[in-house]
């Protein structure tokens, strides 16, 4: 049969910390025709240790690539109208490996891991507590969320990274960079890059002049030569080398929080949205101003949509643990089989019954940064069961939003007048509903909640030498929102917030 036409495509890879996607989207309608997920799996080696396998992680990509493709096949689509193809990654998390070989040198150190808390505090010594010598250049806190301490821990104690980097074999990246250099060819030719999104949270990137700082590489002992180019977020990077999609331009590239601004067009200054994953990320585009934050937010390159476009800022507000904890009552505990049964046993009760869960497994980010904090469950009595538990760790997802928003209204000093939400926690209307009630405003879905694989593919068909892709859409009325509406008082969100906001206070400091 003759395969239907339907224009150009754009496909997009979504790297997350739990799972990898891939999708294609339609550039004139941006409907999502097909896609495929492959979930992702990780090692805890040691306490506060959280690793993963880069090659797993790349294989994962070819495998939804192919999946997806042969899904488009059945579809009568063919796959001969894809045109471009962006990628959005998990941020921070950090790979080394060699050019000469394509092999990963160590495993991918993830943002959640706590290994180098011993090196961020000797760091923070030797600046004599001066966390703004960092912040200034980078608009980040000195902590172990970040890229340049992973690496600093990697050339310290892995002797197979300190060779390579002697024999001059080493190439450091994020996921973004590991997985474009793979794709495009690897050890015959792969590109080395990065953009600006990503490079903007390893502490080793100056955000005013969008350059490598020498000064901060010498404070962090990073050879330079192994870092990767900085390329904007939308330009042709290389083509894809083998596969299904061989051939195809990767010409998109944006950390996950940042294409899902773009993705749900968060574009104007004071726009901004909230991605519910394995954490969550609030990020407020604050146009070409980096705004510094009085009130523990982060300052973060938001995208920069060309070689010649000008680059936008953005505050962002960073929760560790969102998704994860979900995970966690399912790996760990064991009380769910999947995640989606988490929404069934919330529903049975409909309260927490006074249990609060403070789900900081990685010490607690924004607005406190305390890596001294633990995870806790408090306020059980005999009476609480299971599903008390699954409630409380919703609300604990939409409590710590609470925490960053109102973060965030200090800051912008317009306080945001309802909440846009995307990713795989949204479907959940129990969590979108107690959000609402939690924050006391309107909290916006759209109906299609992959906004983060939206955006990559946006900013992958607009590159120049693509050109399917119009970033300035004339008609969003295909573009359907879900709303949830505040349903309880004022007074019973606020008694329910200084509750959870007590437990925070037991959680700190457990761990010196
Ligand atoms: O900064 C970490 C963030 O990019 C991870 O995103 O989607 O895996 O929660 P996600």
């Amino acid at each position: 049969a003759k395969k239907a036409v339907l224009g150009p495509l754009v496909g997009a890879v979504d790297q997350g910390t739990s799972s990898t996607r891939f999708l294609v989207f339609n550039s004139k309608t941006a409907e999502l025709l097909s896609h495929h997920q492959v979930e992702i799996k990780q090692e805890f080696p040691r306490e506060g240790w959280v690793e993963q396998d880069p090659k797993e992680i790349l294989q994962s990509v070819y495998e939804c690539i192919e999946k997806t493709c042969e899904k488009l096949g059945q579809l009568n689509i063919d796959i001969s109208n894809i045109k471009a193809i962006g990628v959005s990654n998990q941020r921070e998390t950090t790979v080394v490996w060699d050019k000469l070989t394509g092999e990963p040198l160590y495993n991918a150190v993830v943002w959640l891991d706590l290994r180098t808390q011993s090196t961020v505090e000797n760091l923070s010594k030797r600046i004599r507590g001066n966390n703004n010598f960092v912040k200034s250049k980078t608009g980040l806190p000195l902590s172990t969320y970040f890229s340049a301490v992973k690496l600093r821990w990697l050339l310290d104690n892995v002797t197979r990274v300190q060779k390579a980097v002697e024999e001059n074999r080493a190439l450091f990246g994020t996921i973004d960079s590991w997985l474009i250099w793979s794709l495009t060819g690897g050890i015959n030719g792969g590109v080395h890059c990065t953009d600006v999104t990503n490079a903007s949270r390893t502490m080793l990137f100056n955000i005013h002049s969008l350059e490598w700082d020498k000064e901060l590489c010498e404070f962090f002992g990073i050879p330079m030569e192994i870092l990767p180019n900085v390329r904007s977020s939308s330009e042709i990077y290389g083509l894809m080398k083998a596969g299904a999609l061989e051939g195809v331009p990767i010409s998109g590239c944006l950390g996950d929080q940042s294409a899902a601004l773009v993705g749900q067009m968060c574009f104007q200054d004071g726009q901004a949205k909230n991605t519910y994953g394995t954490g969550c990320f609030l990020l407020c585009n604050t146009g070409h101003k980096c705004v510094f934050s009085e009130h523990g937010l982060l300052t973060t390159v938001a995208y920069k949509l060309g070689r010649d476009k000008p680059v936008y800022y953005a505050l962002e507000g960073s929760v560790a643990i969102a998704g994860a904890v979900i995970r966690w009552l399912r790996d760990n505990l064991g009380i769910i089989k999947s995640s989606e049964e988490i929404e069934k046993l919330a529903k049975e009760v409909g309260t927490s019954y006074g249990c609060y869960f403070v789900p900081a497994f990685s010490g607690l980010y924004a607005p406190y940064w305390e890596p001294s904090a633990r995870g806790i469950i408090c306020g059980l009595t005999q009476f609480t069961n299971k599903c008390h538990i699954a409630f409380a760790a919703l609300e604990a997802v939409c409590f710590q939003t609470r925490e960053i928003l109102d973060a965030m209204n200090r800051d912008c000093g317009i306080p945001l007048s309802h909440l846009q939400v995307d990713g795989g926690m949204t479907s959940n209307k129990i969590l979108m509903q107690l959000q609402a009630d939690i924050l006391y405003i309107p909290v916006v879905k759209p109906s299609m909640p992959e906004t983060t694989a939206l955006g990559a593919a946006m900013a992958a068909g607009a590159a120049e030498g693509v050109g399917v892709w119009s970033l300035e859409p004339e008609d969003l009325s295909a573009v359907t929102m879900e709303r949830f509406e505040p349903q309880i008082n004022a007074e019973e969100s606020e008694i329910r917030y200084s509750t959870w906001k007590k437990a925070v206070m037991k959680s700190i400091g457990w761990v010196t």
